[in-house]
């Protein structure tokens, strides 16, 4: 039987790596996962009663594009932390935002664009996700570097304008994973004229909106209001995965433009796998309330300072702007990695596993990622070791 060859050039994921590297060697004392970016804050207390009082909604088939009640909680947080009034019919609720990355670029790039081959940009590094959309869709993924030089963000303006021309998507995430920077208000100008002049959309993943050190990151969906940009250029992605430490409950939302979240309602009318009623009830209880996110928040900002105070004085360190990862400097970090494991058993993933090669460079070879989400007490404990074991 054969296979398609479109994903042939996918390397394995990067977990699967991460434990061919490491997992044939002992760790070296007390296990600390700093690897994967699953938040351990405590999920919110309604959530059992929540699901508990919905049961019933497992008897019955769920809206598919998100029930009013949810619909209209999104709209409002929206409205509440970007003062922008997004109709119900410009949402669609998401299993995670994963999936609604992937999905949302199936239901909205054109295979062809100008008679042309379709690129599709990225920063370098990545959330994965966002390579594999592009392949699904017969595009070029083009990977622009995301360095310490240009602060960490792509300088989509800077290609070549007949290469922009091709372009469907632009991926951004803001903050960004791994790296935590934050897209500012002129950033996000310049791209919006950017995807206004070559005509492309923009897919903005915030799924980290709601975890920052010092002012909340502005979004997308704000600066478009602000600018009045065509509605259709932009569609946002949030999640209650990092917002509400709520990872397995599979929940986020998309808003775009009318035109834009009707194709992706309609595509996931014939193969969207909509999220259970119980589950968008929960969902909606989730996106009400505001009282556990600040609490998680005040969690992340304390773990932000203790990370600043093991570092302090540690060149080329620099605490993240958003979300939850140290991107940290190294000389390669596939050997840090290895050699930490082996000297203190903490675990920490190498940059190279979220970036790619171009033109012989690539931009997360010389990092690794840490993610904050242990327990305070052990987070510390890890970020000690890892400093004496790494930097001294
Ligand atoms: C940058 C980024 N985007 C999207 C996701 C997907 O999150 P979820 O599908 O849980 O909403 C993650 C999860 O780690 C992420 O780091």
């Amino acid at each position: 039987m054969a296979f398609p060859e479109r994903f042939s050039n996918l390397p394995d994921y990067a977990f699967p790596r991460l434990r061919k590297l490491l997992d044939s060697h002992a760790p070296g004392g007390e296990v600390i996962h700093m690897t994967i970016g699953e938040p351990r804050h405590k999920m919110p207390d309604f959530v059992g009663p929540v699901l508990a009082a919905s049961l019933d909604g497992f008897a019955s088939y769920p809206p598919n594009d998100g029930s009013p009640g949810l619909l209209a909680a999104i709209r409002g947080w929206i409205k509440r932390r970007y003062h922008v009034d997004i109709s119900e019919d410009r949402l669609m609720a998401l299993n995670g935002t994963r999936e609604g990355l992937f999905n949302a670029a199936l239901a909205v790039a054109p295979e062809r664009k100008n008679g042309q081959t379709p690129v599709v940009l990225m920063p370098n590094p990545f959330y994965q996700v966002y390579t594999v959309a592009a392949v699904t869709t017969g595009a070029e993924p083009v990977y622009v570097p995301a360095t310490a030089q240009n602060g960490f963000l792509p300088d989509y303006a800077s290609l070549d304008p007949a290469l922009l021309d091709r372009v469907t998507v632009a991926y951004l995430c803001s903050p960004a994973n791994p790296q935590g920077s934050i897209a500012s208000r002129d950033y996000w100008k310049t791209l919006l004229a950017l995807a206004e002049k070559h005509d492309f959309v923009i897919f903005a993943d915030e799924c980290y909106s709601e975890i920052w050190r010092t002012a909340p990151p502005p979004g997308v969906l704000e600066v478009a209001q602000e600018v009045g940009a065509d509605p259709e250029r932009v569609f946002a992605f949030h999640s209650l995965s990092k917002r509400s430490n709520l990872p397995g409950l599979r929940s986020g939302f998309v808003a775009g433009g009318p035109k834009g979240v009707a194709q992706i309602r309609k595509l996931r009318a014939f193969a969207g796998a909509p999220l259970p009623l119980p589950i968008q009830n929960v969902s909606q209880a989730a996106w009400e309330d505001e009282a556990h996110v600040e609490a998680s928040l005040a969690l992340y900002q304390e773990k932000f300072a203790l990370a600043g105070q093991v570092f302090a004085g540690l060149q080329g360190f620099t605490l993240p702007e958003g979300g939850f990862f140290l991107w940290l400097p190294v000389e390669d970090g596939e050997e840090a990695s290895l050699k930490l494991w082996r000297e203190t058993g903490v675990r920490v993933l190498p940059g190279a596993y979220l970036s790619r090669d171009v033109g012989g460079q690539n931009p997360g070879k010389t990092y690794v990622r840490v993610a904050l989400v242990a327990p305070k007490e052990e987070m510390q404990r890890g970020l000690i070791r890892l400093r004496d074991c790494l930097y001294r």
